[in-house]
């Protein structure tokens, strides 16, 4: 089974990212076929900073890597360096009816946001669609809100079929429900737009720092704490083993501990998941050449696929003389 998924370059990973999409990602490519790549073209609809886009990419890539991305497992590559898919983005277009794409829920909640309206922002979609489409996934593992965007895949998939023959294999997505949504700081859904984040790869101190601002209840030193609506508790549950997780539910109804104390438990926990994370990082950070070399591969292996589909749609639409 192939299973595809596109990932925004889109800054510091969070516990959030790790939980409810990389692990799963992890999971793909012991089981499945996994194609994952580095969605740089998609990133530039939101930041026009190219300095900033290439640094964006590269940390992305290596984040990755550190967290357990495998390229002899997964194919792993970087969205710009397999073009074919430009191609088929413009003849995918041809195929894509202008109320398809007004009716897309980002596109209308971005221009709701009041962020200015611009042809890529509108036409993200059909690069989606031509992403997916160029490597004929059996499923495509997203969050809810990208959704829609692969029913407007298969949808440009089988207006071109009716065309042109049954070339192009209609996509269908999977929302993973088991996934909780991880909670942030505050309480909320984890999100960079929260300000509310944990990140996977921060500074010792400055982890310390944010889970010490984890919201919770006032409730006297030695009296007895609720854990089931704790933030702390529900963070920490993601990481730790049954006999860890009642261990920490017995310090809670016991009594005679503060959140505080159970704050610094949380932190170490955190810290100690992602040591080997954070060891191949610094490794790959001092070698980012081997990074380029990894995605280099990635891209080759890529268009090993893309190249003969690119060639069957050109010879189908007569784009081959
Ligand atoms: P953010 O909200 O911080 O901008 P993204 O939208 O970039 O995060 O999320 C990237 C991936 O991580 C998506 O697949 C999304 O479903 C997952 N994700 C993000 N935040 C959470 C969360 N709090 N709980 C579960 N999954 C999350
Ligand atoms: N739009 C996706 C997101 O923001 C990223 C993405 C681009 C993608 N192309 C894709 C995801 C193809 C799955 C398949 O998360």
């Amino acid at each position: 089974m192939r299973v595809f998924t596109g990932i925004q370059p889109s800054g510091d990973l969070h516990i959030g990212n790790y939980f409810g999409s990389i692990k799963q990602m992890l999971h793909a490519q012991e089981t499945s076929d996994t194609f994952a790549f580095i969605a740089n073209y998609h990133a530039m609809t939101s930041l026009s900073d190219g300095k900033r886009l290439a640094e964006l990419t590269m940390q992305a890539a290596t984040d990755f890597l550190s967290l357990g991305i495998d390229p002899n497992k997964a194919t792993f590559w970087v969205q710009s360096d397999c073009k074919e898919v430009l191609e088929l983005y413009w003849i995918l277009s041809s195929f894509t009816p202008m109320g398809l794409l007004e009716r897309a829920h980002s596109y209308k909640d971005k221009t709701a946001k009041g962020i200015a309206a611009n042809h890529s922002l509108f036409s993200y979609p059909v690069l989606m669609a031509a992403d997916i489409l160029l490597f004929s996934p059996d499923v495509v593992p997203v969050g809810k809100d990208q959704i829609q965007h692969v029913e407007i895949a298969r949808d440009i998939a089988i207006k071109f079929n009716n065309q042109y023959g049954d070339i192009l294999k209609l996509p269908t997505f999977r929302v993973d429900d088991t996934v909780a949504t991880v909670p942030g700081t505050d309480g909320q859904k984890m999100s960079k737009s929260y300000g509310n984040t944990i990140n996977i790869f921060g500074e010792e101190k400055a982890q310390l720092k944010t889970i010490k601002k984890i919201v919770t209840e006032a409730v006297p030193l030695e009296d007895p704490k609720e854990f089931e609506n704790c933030n702390i508790y529900n963070l920490a549950k993601l990481f730790l083993e049954p006999s860890d997780l009642r261990a920490l539910e017995k310090r809670y109804t016991q009594g005679g501990e503060g959140h505080g104390h159970f704050k610094l438990y949380l932190a170490d926990v955190i810290w100690d998941h992602f040591a080997d994370a954070r060891a191949k990082r610094s490794y790959y950070e001092k070698n980012q050449n081997e990074v380029r070399e990894i995605l280099h591969m990635g891209a080759q292996k890529a268009r090993e696929e893309a190249l003969p589909m690119i060639e069957k749609i050109r010879s189908a639409t007569g784009i081959l003389y």
